[in-house]
């Protein structure tokens, strides 16, 4: 019988949950000392991101010999994991999906929902309870915000309680990107003091990116740090998220000015126009020129910064870009696969094997 620890959303009634404000509801979704079902990025405190960082660094080392990727695939080779894609993904898909053969995680996939029985009227709770009759798992993206914690409640009080990641739930969260994001600028900063007291800029679409909400929240575990959300009015920062940086003691500003900040910034997270939200084309009105990264104006940065972005990308930045060093975001796409591994080890209670694997190999 698998141990699936102290659950805590047993009982609990699903309107009560939702009425709760993330930080609230988020102790609801930690079972025991380590992380179950991954939902949303308040849950996470900085122990467990600078565990899950570790714990990726680790496992790249390991995975650089061929004893080392023996061993790890070896390390979840008994379990199964359901990768259910509701919405269009490349990266978040083939990197849960390279993590898990990584780990020799089974995995099975559905990404058309048109091919499943949600065709034939079955709802997609129904759906999801099915899946976790044949698996261990269930990796999810969904386009209706809050569905993977409902998905998360609804398992949590049946008699298979697996865990649910969340890898993107609508406008909403995106909790192992902004996991991937930390891991890069963790590792960027790694000879600069780290994160703590840097200045990062968000720019883009900040009211519709579910990548920069879920990042932004994560920031408010790194004292010191000043963040800049720039972005045409219309697609300016939601207000919630401000008053959880306020409450963090997190200081911000938030304005239009892209180039006039460069030289003063130490990392600028980029982002796409997310029309697909647009009521009716709205944004397509909108001049975006402004808030993109060219070779000129990567002239006005800092040797030391980075310049990331969750992809895909339009035209936020040249791709003449790509070749400075600065530019980050192809080894933030590797950082998801090695930051997801960790995390499904962790959530697995396997991480303990590495740890001690890892001791081995460096003494
Ligand atoms: C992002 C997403 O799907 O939210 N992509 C990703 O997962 N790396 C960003 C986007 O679609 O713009």
């Amino acid at each position: 019988m698998t141990d699936y620890g102290e659950n805590r959303l047993k009982g609990v009634e699903w309107d009560d949950l939702e009425a709760m404000a993330p930080a609230d509801r988020a102790g609801h979704f930690l079972i025991g000392r380590r992380a179950y079902h991954v939902l949303f990025a308040q849950q996470f405190t900085r122990g467990f991101l600078d565990r899950i960082c570790d714990l990726a660094t680790r496992t790249r080392r390991i995975a650089k010999t061929r004893g080392g990727m023996m061993f790890l695939r070896e390390l979840l080779a008994e379990k199964r994991a359901m990768l259910y894609f509701a919405q269009p993904s490349s990266r978040t898909f083939l990197s849960f999906l390279a993590a898990g053969e990584i780990l020799g995680l089974q995995t099975g996939e559905v990404r058309d929902s048109t091919t499943s029985s949600e065709m034939k009227g079955e709802s997609p709770e129904d759906t999801v309870r099915t899946f976790s009759s044949y698996f261990d798992m269930i990796i999810m993206r969904h386009p209706q915000g809050g569905f993977a914690e409902r998905i998360a409640w609804l398992l949590s009080n049946s008699d298979r309680p697996i865990p649910v990641i969340n890898a993107g739930s609508g406008a909403d969260q995106h909790p192992t990107q902004a996991l991937l994001d930390v891991y890069t600028l963790q590792r960027s900063f790694e000879g600069q003091g780290g994160i703590e007291g840097k200045r990062i800029a968000f720019v883009g679409d900040l009211a519709r990116g579910r990548t920069v909400r879920s990042l932004a929240a994560l920031m408010t575990h790194y004292p010191g740090v000043h963040l800049s959300f720039i972005a045409p009015p219309s697609l300016q920062i939601e207000e919630a998220i401000l008053r959880q940086l306020d409450e963090a003691g997190i200081s911000y500003d938030v304005g239009e000015d892209l180039v006039g900040m460069l030289p003063e910034l130490d990392a600028v997270y980029m982002t796409r126009i997310q029309d697909e939200w647009d009521r009716e084309g709205e944004s397509r009105a909108i001049d975006v020129s402004a808030y993109a990264i060219t070779v000129d104006r990567l002239q006005k940065m800092k040797d030391s910064a980075v310049i990331m972005h969750p992809l895909p990308r339009r035209d936020e930045i040249s791709p003449e870009v790509d070749s400075d060093p600065r530019a980050k975001y192809w080894r933030q796409v590797r950082n998801g696969m090695w930051i997801r591994a960790s995390l499904i080890m962790h959530i697995f209670d396997r991480d303990g094997e590495v740890d001690r694997y890892y001791e081995d190999l460096v003494s």
